[in-house]
């Protein structure tokens, strides 16, 4: 078998220029759209730019076949059917059916081919995490990284409930998404589309997202799979993970996901240990299908990512941009000539893939697909045709439940509004962008998700200005002054002058392809800031970023309160002015550390490499984000988990039980009571933190579970966490072990902010 080195035309190498030139300055990506290459063009080009190492050429040889599924599975009505219909496929259907027809093959960003005679329609897959892409009338919810700072567990699902209502009325019968790679490096591009920096969090919130999703018969796909943190080099490096940090950090989002039945698992385009993640023949047949984690879906390498078929199932986009590498028989994609697939694996993949569609009873009552995502779309339309009322309710919710309220130190918030009050609004961070419709904060304007694959097109954008100005409005007296470019000092200075508190909102955006070159805020944000504060005394400070940033002015004494926004999607500015005027209690949470400086973080981007393969080093192993900053007892700005309110609450009567008492290895019933103390009704996040004991070797404390509850002002609830037994697992010697010994539970509001613990003996 021979692969084919794909050969940049001068037209793409030039794009990849630009595409360098833009990671070099944060500013200068807008050069990538002045150029007229679409970002589509560009992030095709990324995907397809792989270069094909020898060494694997003959990894297919491995071929491994599924064991049978067991008769209590919930699928196994669906594997039944599956099988039975295999029977009546020819090698060439089935071969149809396990690679794509291209990325252009179709109205969607993948397809394959429908074969009628088994009521198989034939796949759409379409991005992505936050909304249907590339299809106008849909919502664009915000990032994840804003669903995880909601430690909301019904917020998850109903997030998921949108998108797979949005997706399945399109037509799309597998979306791409949910996203869980984690936040390793805090200048990785698509952190903003991850959950954060902690595994237990990242898989309670991409499994409940995968329930709503599936709940209304759309498949979803957890993806990366796995070890994908970062952008530069990712589909030529390779991630170096040792086995118990792969176990215990990077694979239990994607268990949760298959707990929760997620019909299919993108593999992503890193290498994994020296092998690329999609054919490495341990990890995905031995560890992901293997008896104990027992994937039972499809496996779909990412766009352009296939390098054998000895381990994914369905290979997409599938026939590639350049032509027709798809011959009627024998197929070969990428090199890959399908002709040597033997019969057994073929079924294999073909049964997994019939498995999930006849599970989801996509072959009964799923709509046709009526869009197609490759069509031009005006680039300035606003507020069109927009039908989903009620999911911009849920995108509002999960806003203002996601926004974090990281300091507010002389309570300046929620806005006292007196008569004659005067507000100045600064910074380019609150107008709308230029461009509508294209990925928002490529083009100036406010941050309402990164860029890449990730994004969607906005069916609307509500600003901070319009947001705040709109509110306002319902406020006598009240005067919006404002400033909204962070080109000129001069008049930021002078609104903040004239203003009795000054807003001021700045950015940093990153996205698929290209991770930030630093941790600043963009376009001289830093600079924007000490201005307005040196101007104001009451200065606040809203960051819409898609990650932690660097705070050099935090400790300015006219600063007195901050809000981490995130990336909130079209509801941004009036999610913004809900929380800035009390109409809603701030109660997100940091779901990653904020420091100081980027050197106190565990692992940075790999940005140079001399390699043909560069090698990142995994070698923090469990420790980065809180473990590394609790292990080294670096205190960061804010740490993980935390985030303020506007009233205050008070923890009370810690209890730790066994579930069943005669088992000394069953999971903990653990409950507390959360009190009201302040002035505003609201939501607080109790969170369970884990100290294992020293055998265990284990970081200082880890994250096992969390609730988001509301209570009354004045009132008291009772909080209960299941601390399940299987959360106590370590992996020693090379296998799931129980440690027996004394465990700490720590309860607090934040991994720095612990309120009560007790020591109960376990295993
Ligand atoms: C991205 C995936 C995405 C796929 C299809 C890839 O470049 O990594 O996240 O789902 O393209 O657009």
């Amino acid at each position: 078998m021979s692969k084919n080195p794909t050969k940049p035309s001068r037209h793409q190498t030039a794009q990849k220029a630009l595409y360098l030139l833009a990671i070099l300055s944060a500013n200068a990506f807008v050069a990538l759209f002045l150029s007229g290459a679409s970002m589509l063009d560009w992030l095709t080009e990324t995907r397809t730019m792989q270069p094909h190492n020898p060494q694997y050429a003959n990894a297919s040889l491995q071929w491994h076949i599924s064991r049978p599924m067991r008769a209590d599975h919930p699928w196994f009505d669906a594997n039944v059917r599956a099988k039975d219909a295999i029977n009546s496929l020819t090698r060439s259907q089935k071969k149809y059916m396990v690679i794509g027809l291209g990325e252009r093959g179709g109205p969607c960003e993948g397809v394959t081919a429908a074969q009628p005679h088994i009521n198989f329609k034939g796949f759409c897959l379409q991005d992505g995490p936050v909304g249907p892409r590339m299809i106008e009338n849909i919502t664009a919810l915000p990032g994840h990284v804003n669903l995880a700072a909601t430690f909301d567990r019904s917020l998850m699902v109903q997030y998921g409930e949108v998108l797979g209502t949005e997706f399945r009325k399109w037509g799309i019968s597998v979306q791409l998404g949910p996203m869980m790679n984690l936040f390793r490096a805090p200048a990785a591009g698509r952190n903003w589309e991850s959950p954060g920096a902690d595994p237990y969090l990242a898989g309670v919130s991409a499994s409940l997202i995968v329930r709503g999703v599936q709940s209304k018969g759309v498949i979803a796909t957890a993806k990366h799979f796995i070890a994908n943190e970062q952008e530069a080099f990712r589909t030529s490096s390779s991630s170096n993970v040792d086995m118990r940090t792969l176990m215990e950090i990077y694979m239990p989002p994607f268990e949760a996901c298959i707990r929760e039945g997620v019909g299919a698992i993108m593999c992503s385009y890193n290498l994994f240990n020296g092998e690329y993640a999609c054919a490495n023949n341990h990890l995905i047949n031995d560890i992901l299908k293997g008896p104990e984690i027992d994937f039972r879906g499809f496996v779909m390498t990412d766009w352009f990512a296939s390098y054998s078929l000895t381990a994914s199932d369905m290979v997409m986009a599938g026939r590639d941009n350049a032509g027709d590498t798809l011959g009627p028989d024998p197929l070969s994609v990428d090199g890959l000539d399908v002709a040597d697939i033997p019969e057994e694996r073929l079924n294999d993949m073909v049964e997994r893939i019939l498995t999930v569609y006849y599970h989801f009873r996509q072959d009964v009552d799923f709509p046709p697909h009526t869009f197609n995502a490759w069509i031009d779309r005006p680039k300035n339309v606003y507020n069109y045709n927009y039908e989903f009322k009620k999911n911009a309710i849920i995108a509002h919710r999960v806003g203002v439940a996601g926004t974090v309220l990281v300091k507010d130190d002389r309570r300046i918030l929620p806005l006292k509004t007196a008569s004659n009050l005067k507000l100045g609004i600064i910074g380019e961070d609150a107008r709308l962008p230029r461009i509508l419709n294209v990925e928002p904060g490529t083009a100036g304007g406010t941050l309402a998700h990164g860029t890449g694959s990730g994004t969607c097109e906005f069916p609307y954008i509500i600003s901070p200005l319009e947001g705040i100005t709109m509110r306002a409005k319902k406020q006598k007296g009240l005067q919006v002054l404002s400033y909204t470019e962070n080109q000129d000092i001069a008049p930021a200075r002078k609104v903040a002058q004239e203003a009795d508190i000054a807003i001021v909102f700045q950015q940093a955006n990153s996205g698929e392809g290209w991770d930030r070159k630093d941790l600043k805020l963009w376009a001289g944000g830093d600079d924007v800031i000490q201005a307005v504060a040196d101007a104001n005394k009451n200065t606040i400070v809203v960051l819409h970023t898609v990650g932690a940033v660097e705070m050099p002015w935090i400790n300015h004494p006219n600063i007195s309160a901050v809000i981490y926004g995130l990336v909130p999607g079209q509801e941004t500015g009036a999610v913004i002015a809900d929380i800035l005027f009390g109409d809603s209690n701030p109660s997100g949470r940091l779901p990653f550390t904020v420091h100081k400086d980027r050197s106190e973080y565990a692992a940075d981007v790999l940005y140079e490499s001399k390699d043909t393969i560069p090698q990142i080093e995994y070698k923090e192993g469990l420790y980065f984000d809180y473990r590394h900053a609790d292990k080294h007892n670096i205190t960061p700005i804010f740490p993980f988990g935390h985030g303020l309110s506007y009233t205050d609450f008070k923890y009370s009567n810690l209890q730790v039980s066994r579930q069943t008492k005669s088992d000394p290895k069953s999971s903990l019933k653990v409950s507390f009571k959360i009190a009201n103390m302040g002035k505003y009704d609201g939501h607080e996040v109790a969170q369970l933190y884990v100290k294992f004991p020293e055998a265990a070797d284990e970081p200082p404390k880890l994250l096992k579970g969390f609730e988001r509850v509301f209570v009354k002002v004045g009132k008291t609830v009772t909080v209960e966490i299941l601390l399940e037994a299987r959360e106590l697992r370590v992996w020693l010697e090379g296998g799931w072990k129980y440690v027996a010994g004394e465990y700490e539970i720590l309860i607090g509001a934040s991994s720095r902010d612990i309120r009560a613990t007790s020591v109960i003996k376990w295993g």
